[in-house]
């Protein structure tokens, strides 16, 4: 309803809204209502807040100073025993709150408003600073998790970009940002289920004001994870391979997928390999699993699991394309088998998951010198990469170097894992665009985060930092002796041919690219005149045999170097 103001003809016309005079008792207790409402709401948020503060002063009344001071050490102790007795609940229900209350005082809200405004996320408006708003903090053993309201004008982008920072403006190393609720809703079992998951509707629903900054206080990836049990019959779908810097295992999701693990020399790609080779140990041994395994550096890395693998290519690269072709073949086979019944092969024992392992994929994609050999391995393995996942044929490759030239099938796989990399915009190869930002800082490894990578969960947009298993090559004996995989007359058949075979040594093979990369990258240190008349200065060695000729020229040319005029 609005209310006419000007009378005039010619005057502006103004609608004011019309005011209603409400008598003063009815004013008031409308805010009082609205009042409890809000100390209601407060209460139902706030439990725990709310029992203390209920607590205290009836304590009080009862017992005066004693009675506090009982109360306090009751809750001391309690706490040290409960801790003791069970880590998980006390973390999540009394130390997690306590320390989200205390860091919030004493970290968060103190820097708060430099941090915001230094990391580019405050805004003027009307010549007001805004700046987003700390809703909550909530600590677990590792994390710092920080609910945070967004203001007008932002979205999750903006603190995806600024995710670095923010960690270092907290005096953390890293931190993620989520767009949505971080953890999904509890599954609820019992009587209380449909109240309970009533709450978690409320609680976990979608709010698109918020964002969630995790920041990593207690580094929980510095220990070695040892290696993991090994599952009598592996769960496709979460093989257990490491830990996650939440502490939660980090399960890998195998069934129609491929995955790429990028990540420089000396990094832990190996134990990457080998942790999925024994969380699928228990499956090789029954014949739900066979590894075709391709290793090569000659057998370096994977030669003592012999007895996992059905199939093994490390001496030469035809064996390797062989293997390949093989694979290919198995993959059209099941094509015209499967074709009309099912969309998605599960495994079984008649009919296997494959699972083609391949270390160093650039050995076989780029170094090899041999053009039609090289062509040949790359049109089997765009064919398993392209159709093989659907079929149970899949492919698990590492590799050191992943630009395009090196690998072109990157995109194919879509399961990838960044371990430590050199140069930033590896990392968006491996982890796809805008992975680095969003805080897979894969190319800022320390020195001690062997097998530590990146990966990105199903469904979830931000990386995830995770260790992997370490398996020693005593557990790689105890393994390949405990489960051996079937003997099977194809795969021996395969086997012998392979390696009855002529065998061109695999590093001369490579030799040729190798050394016109590596004299591409190790340029002299010295300019060339220099170094030349530092050559003529060098004294000639002893002589000695086998290296006459060497000598007699080193001295031909020293005697022509004090036959010069200085
Ligand atoms: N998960 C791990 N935990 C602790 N240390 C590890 C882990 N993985 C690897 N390492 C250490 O890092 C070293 C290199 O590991 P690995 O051989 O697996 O790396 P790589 O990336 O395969 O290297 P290359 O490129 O030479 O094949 C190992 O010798 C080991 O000492
Ligand atoms: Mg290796």
């Amino acid at each position: 309803m609005h209310q006419v103001v000007a009378e005039r003809p010619g005057d502006l016309m103004v609608f004011r809204p019309r005011r209603v005079e409400l008598p003063i008792g009815l004013a008031v207790s409308g805010m009082v209502l609205r009042s409890l409402f809000r100390v209601l709401l407060w209460c139902i948020r706030h439990p725990r807040r709310c029992a203390l503060i209920v607590l205290w002063p009836v304590l009080w009344s009862l017992a005066q100073r004693t009675g506090v001071l009982v109360a306090l050490a009751l809750f001391l102790v309690g706490g040290a025993v409960w801790r003791w007795k069970h880590r998980a609940s006390w973390w999540r229900f009394y130390g997690g709150p306590l320390l989200g209350w205390w860091r919030r005082q004493v970290i968060y809200r103190r820097a708060w408003n430099e941090a915001m405004s230094l990391c580019g996320l405050a805004k003027i408006h009307n010549a007001e600073v805004k700046l987003p708003r700390l809703v909550k903090v909530q600590c677990d053993e590792a994390l710092d998790r920080l609910t945070v309201r967004m203001i007008r004008g932002q979205n999750p982008a903006d603190f995806h970009r600024a995710t670095v920072n923010l960690a270092y403006a907290f005096g953390r190393r890293q931190a993620r940002v989520f767009s949505e609720h971080p953890d999904d809703p509890p599954t609820r079992h019992g009587r209380l289920a449909p109240v309970l998951r009533c709450v978690d509707r409320v609680r976990f629903r979608d709010r698109p004001t918020l964002v969630y900054v995790v920041l990593v206080r207690t580094d929980a990836l510095r220990k070695i994870v040892p290696p993991l049990p090994v599952p009598h019959v592996p769960d496709f779908t979460a093989l257990a391979l490491g830990v996650r810097e939440d502490m939660r295992p980090y399960r890998l999701h195998l069934l129609a997928t491929h995955v790429l693990i990028g990540g420089a020399t000396r990094r832990g790609k190996g134990s990457v390999l080998w942790s999925l080779v024994r969380s699928l140990a228990g499956g090789v041994s029954s014949g739900l699993v066979r590894l075709w395994v391709i290793d090569p550096k000659g057998g370096m890395e994977f030669a003592m699991g012999r007895p996992l693998f059905a199939r093994f290519a490390y001496k030469s690269f035809e064996a390797m394309a062989d293997l390949l072709d093989e694979a290919v073949e198995v993959l059209k086979a099941r094509q015209d088998r499967l074709g009309g019944h099912v969309r998605v092969h599960s495994p079984s024992v008649e009919d296997p998951l494959i699972v083609v392992v391949i270390d160093e994929m650039a050995a076989l994609t780029a170094y090899l010198q041999d053009a039609a050999l090289r062509k040949r391995i790359a049109n089997s393995l765009g064919l398993l990469l392209s159709q093989g996942a659907g079929v149970g044929v899949l492919v698990v490759a590492a590799l050191q170097d992943p630009r395009k030239d090196i690998l072109p099938f990157r995109n194919l796989f879509p399961t990838r894992i960044a371990l430590g990399l050199t140069e930033e915009s590896e990392v968006d190869m491996v982890l796809g665009d805008g992975a680095r930002d969003r805080g897979a800082i894969a190319d800022q490894m320390p020195r001690w985060a062997k097998g530590v990578g990146y990966v990105i969960l199903d469904g979830t947009p931000e990386p995830v930092r995770v260790r992997f298993s370490y398996i020693t090559d005593d557990d790689i004996v105890d393994m390949a002796q405990r489960y051996p995989a079937p003997a099977d007359p194809a795969d021996m058949l395969a086997q012998i041919t392979r390696e009855l075979a002529p065998e061109p040594d695999p590093v001369a093979q490579m030799a040729p690219a190798i050394s016109e990369q590596t004299s591409r990258d190790h340029r002299p240190l010295l300019p060339k005149a220099l170094a030349d008349v530092l050559k003529r200065f060098e004294t000639p060695g002893p002589r000695t045999a086998g290296n006459g000729e060497a000598d007699e020229s080193g001295a031909a040319e020293n005697k022509g170097v004090a036959g010069e005029p200085s």
